[in-house]
């Protein structure tokens, strides 16, 4: 009996010592010392023999069954240690391999980034940004402002109509009225937004963006205009620029004027190889923008929310969105802007 104690055991520890996986030494340890192996039930049986053999055989069998315990627990952890090298070794990741590509970030449309940067322009000379409705009452698109009841912006042919009395607004200056019904003088706002006309060709879109100016207070003069459009100028188009102001009509401001800028492209007029600038057409000023001096009509209709003629002036002028970036960096159809074909908006 205790010879085949023996065995048993040197049977056992010759196959955990063969495993090679934490499989194969499962399977061995079920083999010799499971519910149904020789060794365990040897144990079991131990009770039934003549009481002389009990102790020697308990004894033997025990002691055997204790070495095979301990040879399974130490090559169970021999395998597992090197499984799990082979498992990171499987695993391992090559740090040098270039990463996936970053994918491409966005940018900004350049109408986007030349509305902002007007914006900026207009912050740090102490203006707030509003913003108004782009479906307008004709009370503030036309009448507030001082078109007289034949004027041609009125047609139907030149204006989108959404009922009778409300159309899609030709431009940024009804928010004048509105801002000013908001807050008493003194007010300093710029309005950037959306503007409708019916025009298509490649200097109109019938949509395009446009930036009001409405400065109001005690005191307010031209000069104080020409110092604002001279600053802004400078800041978009370089700090060499000059400005002139040249006598317009608009309905809402008296007197009215047209601004230029000089040219940025050429030198009086001439590009270095002496042909005539196309920008300026060869007259060295660039037109970029409408302004005057609020018309105190324009006050009379917001008399009661604190402008009084009388007492306050003020300033306003609109520019286009598309116009400047236009001009600043030469594009040539202002369709272009509103193609989205991402191999002309990316040079921007
Ligand atoms: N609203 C005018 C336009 O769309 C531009 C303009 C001119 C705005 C003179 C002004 C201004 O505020 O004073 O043509």
């Amino acid at each position: 009996m205790i010879d085949r104690i023996e065995e048993l055991r040197a049977a056992g520890a010759a196959e955990v010592a063969a495993a090679t996986s934490s499989e194969a030494l499962e399977q061995a340890r079920v083999r010799h010392l499971g519910r149904r192996a020789e060794l365990p039930n040897l144990l079991r049986g131990v009770a039934e023999l003549p009481p002389e053999q009990r102790g020697a055989v308990g004894r033997a069998a025990n002691v055997a069954r204790k070495a095979l315990e301990t040879l399974i627990e130490r090559r169970g952890g021999e395998l597992a240690a090197s499984e799990l090298d082979a498992q990171l070794a499987r695993d391992r990741v090559d740090v040098t391999l270039p990463g996936a590509p970053a994918l491409p970030a966005g940018g900004l449309h350049l109408l986007t980034q030349t509305q902002r940067e007007i914006e900026d322009v207009f912050i740090g000379m102490g203006f707030n940004v509003a913003e108004g409705p782009e479906v307008e009452h004709i009370h503030y698109n036309f009448d507030a402002l001082n078109h007289d009841a034949a004027h041609p912006a009125r047609l139907r042919s030149d204006t989108f109509y959404v009922a009778d009395e409300v159309v899609l607004r030709t431009h940024t200056s009804p928010m004048q009225v509105r801002a000013m019904e908001q807050q008493p003088p003194p007010i300093f706002i710029i309005v950037p937004g959306r503007v409708y006309r019916r025009d298509s060709d490649a200097t109109h879109t019938p949509q395009f963006h446009q930036i009001e100016g409405l400065a109001v207070d005690v005191d307010i003069t031209l000069a104080d205009l020409r110092g604002t459009l001279l600053q802004f100028a400078r800041a978009i188009f370089g700090d060499e620029r000059q400005v002139r102001l040249r006598p317009h009509f608009f309905p809402f401001t008296e007197p009215s004027v047209e601004v230029d800028v000089s040219c940025f492209n050429c030198t009086d007029g001439l590009l270095a190889d002496g042909s005539r600038c196309p920008l300026c057409k060869g007259t060295s000023w660039i037109e970029i923008l409408g302004a005057g001096m609020v018309d105190p009509n324009v006050f009379g209709y917001v008399r009661e929310y604190g402008y009084d003629p009388e007492r306050i002036q003020g300033f306003a002028f609109g520019m286009g969105v598309e116009r400047i970036a236009f001009l600043k960096h030469g594009v040539s159809d202002l369709r272009l802007f509103y193609d989205n074909d991402l191999r002309f908006l990316r040079q921007f």
